[in-house]
C-alpha cells in the first residue's frame, strides 16, 4: 500500500479473503511469535466477533475488518486503555473524512447516533507482563441499508451512507493506522492522560442521562466523566457515584 506512512503498524499485512474472525488468527499469530504491528485484514468474515459474546455482521468486499497485533510495554491493567486509544484515532479519522463521529462509552463509534464501528481487544497476559494484545477493529466503510439485517438497520450506518459517496478502504485504512500508531507511541510514551482529554472532547456519552447494564445490574444515571483508568463515573438519582468499567449504555430521556 503506498499510501502507509507508518513506521510499524500494518508493515507487514496478512491479508485474506474469507475469515472466521481476524481476531482469531491474529491471536494464533501473535501465540507463534508475530512481533508488534502485524496486521491480519479480510474481506469478509464468516464468524466476526463483537463485544459481550455479540457477531459483527461481516459481508465481502466493502467494509475494513483487521486486527493489529501489539506488543506494548504496559502492566496488564492498563492494556484496556488501548481500546479507548483506538476509539480516539478511529472517531478522528472518520472526521478527517469528513463525518461528524463520536464516541459512545466505552468504544463504539457513532455518526448521528448509529454505530459505524466496533473495537474489540483481547490480550494475552501474565499477572505481570502483557505477552501481547489483540485489536481488532470494524468499519462500515460501504455497507448500504440492505446489507445489514433488518434489526440492525435503525442502529447501524456505514460511512459511505454518511458522506453520499463511495469510501476507498486503502486509503481510509492508511489514514487509520497512521493515527493509530501516533496515538499508541503518545500513550506508551506519557501514559494515558492525553488520551483521556482527546476521549472526552470526542465523547456523546458525557453529559448525558443513560441506562447502565453491567453484568450484574441496571441502573440509571447522568454520565459524567471518565476517570484515569477510562471507567465511566455515573452518578445516581440518590446522588452517589457509581464506577463502570464494563458494560453498555443506552442514552435515555431525563
Ligand atoms: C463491537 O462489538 O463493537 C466490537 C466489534 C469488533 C469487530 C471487529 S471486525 C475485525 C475484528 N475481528 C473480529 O472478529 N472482531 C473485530
Amino acid at each position: 500500500n503506498p499510501l502507509l506512512a507508518t513506521r510499524d503498524l500494518g508493515r507487514t499485512l496478512h491479508c485474506h479473503g474469507t475469515l472466521a474472525s481476524t481476531n482469531e488468527l491474529a491471536f494464533r499469530l501473535a501465540h507463534e511469535g508475530a512481533e508488534h504491528g502485524e496486521v491480519v485484514v479480510a474481506e469478509q468474515q464468516t464468524a466476526g466477533k463483537g463485544r459481550r459474546g455479540r457477531v459483527w455482521v461481516s459481508p465481502p468486499g466493502l467494509n475494513l475488518y483487521f486486527s493489529a497485533i501489539l506488543r506494548p510495554e504496559l502492566p496488564p491493567q492498563h492494556a484496556p486503555e488501548l481500546t479507548l486509544v483506538a476509539a480516539v484515532a478511529l472517531a478522528e479519522t472518520l472526521r478527517e473524512a469528513g463525518a461528524e463521529a463520536a464516541i459512545k462509552w466505552p468504544n463504539d463509534v457513532q455518526i448521528d447516533g448509529r454505530k459505524v464501528a466496533g473495537i474489540l481487544t483481547e490480550m494475552s497476559a501474565e499477572p505481570e507482563r502483557v505477552h501481547f494484545v489483540v485489536l481488532g477493529i470494524g468499519v462500515n466503510l460501504n455497507a448500504q441499508r440492505e446489507h445489514f439485517p433488518e434489526e440492525l438497520r435503525a442502529q447501524a450506518t456505514s460511512l459511505s451512507l454518511e458522506l453520499g459517496r463511495p469510501v476507498p478502504r486503502a486509503s481510509f485504512a492508511a489514514a487509520l493506522w497512521l493515527r493509530l500508531e501516533e496515538w499508541l507511541a503518545r500513550h506508551q510514551e506519557v501514559g494515558f492522560g492525553p488520551v483521556r482529554r482527546r476521549w472526552k472532547e470526542l465523547s456523546c456519552t458525557l453529559g448525558q442521562d443513560v441506562l447502565v447494564r453491567t453484568a450484574r445490574l441496571e441502573f440509571r444515571g447522568m454520565a459524567e466523566d471518565v476517570d484515569e483508568s477510562g471507567a465511566l463515573l455515573v452518578r445516581t438519582p440518590s446522588g452517589s457515584i457509581e464506577r463502570v468499567l464494563a458494560g453498555d449504555v443506552e442514552q435515555v430521556r431525563p
